[in-house]
C-alpha cells in the first residue's frame, strides 16, 4: 500500500521527531484548538494540561513511522485506540481535521527538513493510518447500531440508583431514557458518558468500565471521586451534581480488555478503584459457574476505602486475599502492606492461569514484575489503564 520511497523518507524522519518529542504534539495541539476550539467537546483538556495525551499521541506516530513497513505490528494498539475513540464518537471528518494540522505542525517546526518529499511522504503515510482507524471504527459503529439493544452515538440514560460503595467511591446505575434494551457488553469492557458540569464551557467524556454483569436493562459504573490536586472535573460532578432522574449520554460500551472464554483458572488483580471490571469478571464468572479456580487479589489503602468489600466476600468459592497499606487486620487472607505474591505464591495458577489487572501504572508494573519473577507468561497477562495508556 505504501511505496517503498515513501518508506524510506518517513523512516528518515524518525530523527527529527524524537529530537522534537512532545514539543511537536505540543504544538500541534495548541494549533489544532485555536482552530477548532470546539473539539475541546471531545478531547480531556484535563489530560492535555497534564501531558499525558500528548505523550500517547506522539508515541503513537513514533510507533507508527518505526513500523511504517510492518502495520501488523500495530495491530493491537490500532484495536485499543479504535475502541476508545468509538466511545467518544469520532467520526472521518475528525481525521481530516487532525491530519490537516499535524502536516501544518511538521511544516512549522521542521524548518528546512520539512522538504516537498516530506510532505508528499506524510500525507500518504497519515493517509494509510486514517484509514485503517476510520475503517475499524466503522465497524464498530456498524456493529454497536446492528445488535440486539445497540445504538450508534449518543443515547439518553437517566440515573436510577446511587449507591456508596467506600469512602470515595460511588456506583451509579443508569436505565436508557427510552426504556428500550440496550447492548449487551463484556465483562472487563467501559462505556463512554458525556456530561456537562454546571459553570463549564465544554462537554466532558469519559470512560468508565462496566462493574457489574450485563442484565439487558441497565449499566452499572462506580466511580471514585478524584480530590488529589485540582478536583477532578467529571468524577465529582457525578458524585455530588447528578441526581436520581438526571440524564446523561452514554456511548456503546467498547475495550480490547475483557475477560476471554478460556476455561483456565482466572485471578483478578486490582488496586484501588481499578477493581471495577474485575468486579464484573467475577459476577459473569460466578453466573457461568466456571469450572476452574478463581482468585480476587486486590490492594487499597484501608478499610475505609475497600469498595465491594461485602459483595466480593459473598462468593464463597473465591480465593480472596486483600493488601491494606496503612491499616492492620487480623483475619485470614488480609495482609498488611503492598501486595506481594510469594506470600501466597502456592495458591496462585502460575502454569495455567489468565491472569487480569487493573490499577495505577506503578502498582501494575510491580505486580506484573512480581509475575514474571514467578514464571507466568506475558501474554497470559492482560491489563487496562484508567488513562491514556501506557506500557508497563
Ligand atoms: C478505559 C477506562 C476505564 C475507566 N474506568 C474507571 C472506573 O471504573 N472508575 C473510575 O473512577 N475511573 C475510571 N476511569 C477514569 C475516568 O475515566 C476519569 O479519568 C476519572 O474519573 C477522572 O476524571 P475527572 O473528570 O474527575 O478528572 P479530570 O478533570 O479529568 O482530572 C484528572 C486528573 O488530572 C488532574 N488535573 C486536572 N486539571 C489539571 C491541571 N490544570 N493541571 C494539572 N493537573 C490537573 C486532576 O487533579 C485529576 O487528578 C477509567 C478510564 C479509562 C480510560
Ligand atoms: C491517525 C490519527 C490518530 C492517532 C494515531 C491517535 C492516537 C491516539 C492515542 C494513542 C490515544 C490514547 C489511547 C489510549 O489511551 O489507549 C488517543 C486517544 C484519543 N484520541 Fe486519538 N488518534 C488519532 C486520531 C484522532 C482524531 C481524529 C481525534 C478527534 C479529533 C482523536 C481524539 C482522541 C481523544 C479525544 C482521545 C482520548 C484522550 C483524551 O481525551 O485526552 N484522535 N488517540
Amino acid at each position: 500500500m505504501i511505496c517503498d520511497s515513501v518508506m524510506t523518507t518517513i523512516k528518515k524522519t524518525i530523527p527529527l521527531l524524537e529530537a522534537s518529542g512532545v514539543a511537536i504534539t505540543e504544538h500541534f495541539y495548541r494549533r489544532l484548538f485555536d482552530h477548532h476550539p470546539e473539539l475541546q467537546h471531545i478531547f480531556n483538556m484535563s489530560n492535555q494540561q497534564s501531558g499525558r495525551q500528548q505523550l500517547a499521541l506522539f508515541s503513537a506516530i513514533a510507533a507508527y513511522a518505526n513500523n511504517i513497513d510492518n502495520l501488523q505490528a500495530l495491530s493491537a494498539a490500532v484495536e485499543r485506540i479504535a475502541n476508545k475513540h468509538s466511545t467518544l464518537n469520532i467520526q472521518q471528518d475528525h481525521y481530516d481535521i487532525v491530519g490537516h494540522h499535524l502536516i501544518e505542525t511538521l511544516r512549522e517546526t521542521a524548518g528546512s527538513a520539512f522538504t516537498d518529499e516530506v510532505e508528499h511522504a506524510w500525507r500518504i503515510a497519515y493517509g494509510v493510518l486514517a484509514k485503517i482507524f476510520v475503517d475499524r471504527e466503522n465497524t464498530i459503529y456498524d456493529r454497536n447500531e446492528s445488535e440486539p439493544g445497540g445504538w450508534k452515538g449518543p443515547r439518553l440514560f437517566r440515573l436510577i440508583e446511587k449507591r456508596i460503595e467506600s469512602a470515595f467511591v460511588k456506583s451509579l446505575v443508569f436505565e436508557p431514557s427510552d426504556k428500550q434494551p440496550i447492548l449487551a457488553y463484556k465483562p472487563g469492557q467501559y462505556i463512554g458518558i458525556r456530561v456537562t458540569p454546571p459553570q463549564h464551557d465544554f462537554d466532558e467524556i469519559r470512560q468508565y468500565s462496566l462493574s457489574s454483569a450485563p442484565n439487558g436493562e441497565t449499566y452499572q459504573i462506580s466511580v471514585k471521586r478524584e480530590i488529589e490536586g485540582r478536583p477532578g472535573l467529571v468524577s465529582n460532578f457525578l458524585h455530588d451534581g447528578l441526581r436520581l432522574g438526571d440524564e446523561v449520554e452514554l456511548f456503546a460500551p467498547a475495550g480490547n480488555f475483557f475477560l476471554n472464554d478460556k476455561v483456565a483458572p482466572v485471578v483478578l488483580i486490582s488496586a484501588g478503584v481499578g477493581l471495577t471490571p474485575m468486579t464484573s469478571m467475577l459476577d459473569v464468572l460466578a453466573a457461568r459457574r466456571h469450572s476452574a479456580s478463581i482468585s480476587f487479589l486486590h490492594a487499597c489503602k484501608n478499610s475505609a476505602q475497600h469498595s465491594f468489600r461485602k459483595h466480593i466476600h459473598r462468593y464463597v468459592n473465591v480465593d480472596k486475599h486483600t493488601w491494606y497499606a496503612d491499616e492492620k487486620v487480623n483475619a485470614t487472607g488480609y495482609y498488611h502492606g503492598h501486595m506481594d505474591l510469594c506470600a501466597i505464591e502456592n495458591k496462585l495458577p502460575l502454569d495455567n492461569g489468565e491472569f487480569y489487572m487493573c490499577g495505577p501504572i506503578p502498582f501494575m508494573q510491580y505486580v506484573k514484575q512480581q509475575l514474571l519473577t514467578l514464571g507466568v507468561r506475558t501474554d497470559r497477562i492482560h491489563y487496562e489503564v484508567f488513562g491514556p495508556h501506557d506500557d508497563l
